[in-house]
């Protein structure tokens, strides 16, 4: 059974992961996780936002292009070997959630899925979205980031739900 947790309670954890092993985000039906570790949480319009960043080339665009909502699951320190699976291998020809034996839920509050083995998960609906300008980018940030040039989208979620598992 999941519990609802504060926002406020979840930013240590959540950030240290982001910046660690990774987060997954999960998009689309049947749904696909994806490894992210760039993202941020705070208040945009007076709402709880999480921001995440998706560059075009990834499986994960074409479902988040189509989505309403998305989750963003934070698994426990043991799966690293995950969390390597879905950010190395692309849902476009691999079925990463019957590889990494996760158990997909549907979602509390919304359209998308999350992964019950998480210890904490997001679901977000999409508000916004704009594709990062390269022309407004900190020059050595766009030569260090975006060699191939694939500007990242940004999504902007608002928060209907945190839970832990
Ligand atoms: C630690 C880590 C963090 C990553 N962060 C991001 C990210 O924030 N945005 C992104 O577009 N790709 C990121 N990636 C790359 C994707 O996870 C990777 O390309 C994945 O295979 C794409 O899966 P998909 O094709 O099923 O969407 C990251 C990969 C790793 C290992």
């Amino acid at each position: 059974m999941r519990q609802e947790a504060d926002f406020f309670d979840v930013f240590k954890e959540t950030l240290d992961k982001l910046d660690g092993d990774g987060i997954l985000l999960v998009a689309g039906d049947p749904p696909n996780p994806m490894t992210i570790g760039w993202g941020t949480l705070g208040y945009i319009w007076h709402r709880q936002i999480m921001t995440v960043l998706v560059r075009p080339t990834r499986y994960t665009f074409s479902l988040m292009e189509a989505a309403r909502d998305f989750s963003v699951c934070v698994l426990p320190d043991s799966f690293t070997k995950e969390l390597a699976i879905c950010g190395t291998r692309s849902g476009r020809d691999t079925d990463k959630v019957e590889m990494c034996n996760f158990h997909m839920e549907k979602g509390l509050r919304g359209d998308s899925s999350f992964i019950a083995e998480s210890s904490l998960h997001f679901e977000c609906r999409i508000v916004h979205r704009h594709p990062l300008d390269p022309a407004t980018l900190n020059p050595a940030i766009l030569t260090r980031n975006y060699p191939l040039r694939d500007f990242h989208m940004v999504y902007y979620g608002e928060i209907r739900g945190i839970f832990r598992g």
